[in-house]
């Protein structure tokens, strides 16, 4: 149920620039306000300011992340804790959004230190919570949050309970007095099981991880700080007396290291612009192999004296600059919480959200999984919601922004009926949580669902069949008999039948009809005849291709019959193994355990399957229709050069598709799993590959580029082990 339109980011970077100014200055005003009880504009103006940010982001709703001022109640200075105020400023950084603003920046400093003789210290911008500790004589005497830059809030036996910052500094060289300066994170894992605990509380959800992080430090009772697994990463150092320490701050950074500080082991000293653009494209392709949230990278001036030389303003050194990725997160609105019907008839609930554009596409579906996440997450329809969107990760909700609640919320209460059929749900097993809606065969949109795989790309695979078509055959409008009752009548279908059908056409995300931008009305179409009455090319064309699908291999019809747990892989092994449908029916349970790749859930979907009247009926038809059930004798795929072998393949490569990969590997004997581990073969990666790369270089995986996979495929084991890249090189 998810809504991914592509779509490029559309925020240039002047807007993105102005957005950032006019969002700190908001934040420093009710800083004033809120923190000393000192502000300098009247409320009018502040309220003008924000009316300028509201604007640009009504302009590009993209703007709108969670951490902008219009998003946020300025809650910060409320608190009971007491003030304290930092020996030297917590500054803030300057911000850029692309390589043009970047390279700006590396020509001012070029420019006012006068030599080129600099390196740049690479780091990972942190989204946490900034805090400062005070360490005398090596003792933690004091931790701050960062609060208005000048004044912060006492959190001290707060961070006293974060295991990784140490209490005393230990080793050489410890100065008279120090202050630390770093981030405090909350790990976005466990952030999902914290707020199921607060919303089971009656507490209100943190809208996301660094909320949770500030929440937690700023516990009234540190026992409860104690059980929270936050951690901190070391980014900076204040004031330091009675020291005389190294050059350059990568060179504090290994000190600070030795007297035990948590410094990031991602940090990168290069010697130029280059090195800091490669550091930018690393790290925003590998966003998520790190411990922590990032929202951006950020480049300092390795060189101490120099950075004197450049100094602050008052906001922020301009020896440092922060380059913003895009945002994975943004706030949005849940319009509504719905109720979709899946293949095997699953039933999940799926939030509506006003449609946002999140890390480059276009959203408008998040999946809720069940019910009982619904309640964890603690969304009511109506809220304000943090969208997160991470990479090509399925578009998730993150958490309420309570706050911002009216009293116009309502709680989400699932149906007891399927949505489409009306007939009671179960659970899928036992005690589940998880609802199915019983009426397979009859429920149009388990068929409909059904249909749309089979004739899918891991399926049939038959080209112009696509969701309109299977919505279209299984739910006109008219004629009110649907032409297919089920998959049994596929191979029948006639143009006749196809001709008058008019029907909703359905958006494939959300089940839901497709409405006219324009009127707003529900769209319906003659979806097989054109105006004039006669048949669509693509409709005939897709006959043709139904026809042509008669002849594909046993291993695409069985996974095309949406047998539960029976996906590409375990066809492809029941194919190999029994070679006709008719031997699969009839294998005993003992029998298709017995395949390499079928274990016993596999094995008693397939009996149970089988068991069904209208399934047996399905193939009697399909065999009628002379769809080819076996592979025929003598189809020995010959030699199998990678029999033995079992080979991931992650990212995109560019002459083959997924399916084509792993299809490319099974046919020569491999096998293809979904996860790294240490019986890996080869992990194949293309482009944008994200964290089994790192899986692999960590396990000592051999990983190949496409042309090793050419030679793979081509060549054999031996000749590709020969061009892996390997972690040992
Ligand atoms: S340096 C004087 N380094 O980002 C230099 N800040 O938007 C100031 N942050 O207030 C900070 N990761 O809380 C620095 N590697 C990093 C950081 C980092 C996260 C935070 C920090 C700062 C904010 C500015």
């Amino acid at each position: 149920m998810a809504g991914d339109k592509q779509a490029e980011t559309t925020v240039p970077a002047e807007v993105r620039e102005k957005h950032a100014r006019l969002a700190e200055q908001i934040e420093e005003h009710r800083a004033r306000y809120y923190g000393k009880d000192a502000p300098v504009i009247s409320d009018a103006e502040f309220d003008e300011l924000l009316r300028s940010l509201q604007a640009l982001e009504e302009e590009y709703p993209e703007l709108r992340t969670p951490d902008s001022p219009t998003q946020k109640v300025a809650v910060e200075f409320k608190s009971d804790l007491a003030k304290v105020e930092h020996r030297s400023p917590m500054l803030s950084l300057d911000n850029v959004f692309d390589d043009a603003g970047l390279a700006a920046w590396a020509e001012r400093v070029q420019r006012d230190v006068g030599t080129s003789d600099h390196h740049f210290l690479c780091e990972l911008k942190v989204d946490g919570l900034a805090v400062n500790l005070t360490y005398e004589d090596g003792r933690l005497v004091r931790a701050a949050t960062r609060g208005t830059g000048q004044i912060g809030e006492d959190i001290t036996p707060n961070v006293m309970t974060i295991g990784e910052i140490p209490h005393r500094l230990r080793g050489e060289r410890v100065p008279r007095l120090v202050e630390i300066r770093g981030e405090v994170y909350f790990p976005m894992e466990a952030f999902q099981d914290l707020n199921a605990r607060r919303v089971a509380a009656g507490e209100k959800p943190y809208a996301n991880p660094r909320n949770s992080a500030s929440g937690s430090l700023r516990q009234k009772d540190p026992k409860v700080t104690a059980t929270l697994p936050l951690h901190m990463v070391v980014h900076g150092v204040g004031v330091l007396e009675g020291f005389d320490g190294p050059s350059r701050l990568s060179g504090v950074y290994d000190l600070l290291k030795t007297w035990g500080l948590p410094t990031s082991p991602h940090n990168r000293v290069v010697d130029d612009l280059d090195g800091v653009r490669e550091f930018i494209a690393h790290y925003g392709e590998h966003r998520h192999s790190v411990a922590h949230e990032i929202d951006g990278v950020v480049v300092k001036l390795d060189e101490i004296p120099l950075q004197g030389r450049l100094g602050s303003t008052s906001r922020a050194p301009r020896w440092a600059i922060a380059y913003k990725y895009a945002p994975e997160e943004v706030n949005t609105k849940l319009v509504n919480i719905r109720v979709g019907v899946g293949r095997t008839g699953r039933v999940t609930p799926y939030a509506q959200v006003e449609p946002v554009t999140v890390a480059g596409s276009e959203v408008e579906f998040a999946t809720l999984h069940n019910q009982d996440v619904v309640k964890a997450k603690g969304v009511l329809i109506g809220d304000t919601v943090v969208l997160r969107k991470a990479g090509d990760v399925i578009p998730e909700i993150l958490g309420p922004v309570a706050d911002l609640r009216d009293g116009t919320e309502r709680e989400f209460v699932m149906p007891a009926e399927c949505p489409e059929c009306g007939t009671p749900l179960r659970p899928m097993k036992e005690g589940d949580v998880d609802l199915r809606c019983p009426n397979a065969r009859g429920c149009p949109a388990q068929l409909r669902e059904r249909l749309f795989y089979l004739a899918g790309r891991k399926a049939l695979d038959i080209e112009h069949f696509g969701y309109v078509a299977a919505a279209a055959l299984t739910q006109p409008l008219q004629p009110e008999d649907p032409p297919l009752k089920d998959e049994g009548d596929l191979f029948g279908l006639t143009v006749e039948q196809l001709l008058p059908i008019t029907a909703y056409v359905l958006d494939q995300d959300s089940g839901l009809p497709k409405r006219d931008p324009e009127t707003g009305e529900e769209k319906t179409a003659t979806v097989f005849a054109n105006k004039e009455g006669a048949p669509r090319k693509n409709a005939l064309a897709m006959l043709e291709n139904i026809e042509a699908a008669k002849q594909r291999p046993l291993a695409r019809v069985l996974t095309g019959l949406s047998i539960r747990h029976v996906g590409p892989v375990a066809a492809e092994a029941l194919a190999r193994e029994f070679r006709s449908i008719d031997r699969i029916e009839q294998a005993s349970e003992e029998e298709l355990v017995a395949v390499d790749g079928v274990g016993e859930i596999v094995a008693k979907a397939v009996k149970e399957w089988f068991a069904e009247d209208w399934h047996r009926e399905i193939i009697r038809k399909w065999k009628a229709a002379g769809v080819r059930l076996e592979e025929e004798a003598g189809e020995d795929r010959g030699p199998r050069p990678l029999e033995g072998l079992t080979v991931v393949v992650t990212g995109t490569l560019e002459d083959f598709t997924r399916d084509g990969a792993k299809e490319a590997l099974q046919s020569r004997g491999a096998k293809v799993t979904g996860s790294v581990s240490k019986k890996t073969s080869f992990v194949v990666v293309g482009d944008n590959p994200g964290s089994k790369y790192d899986k692999a270089m960590q396990l000592k995986v051999p990983v190949l580029n496409e042309r090793g996979f050419g030679v793979l495929l081509g060549q054999g084991p031996d000749a590709a082990a020969e061009v892996a890249l390997s972690a040992e090189e």
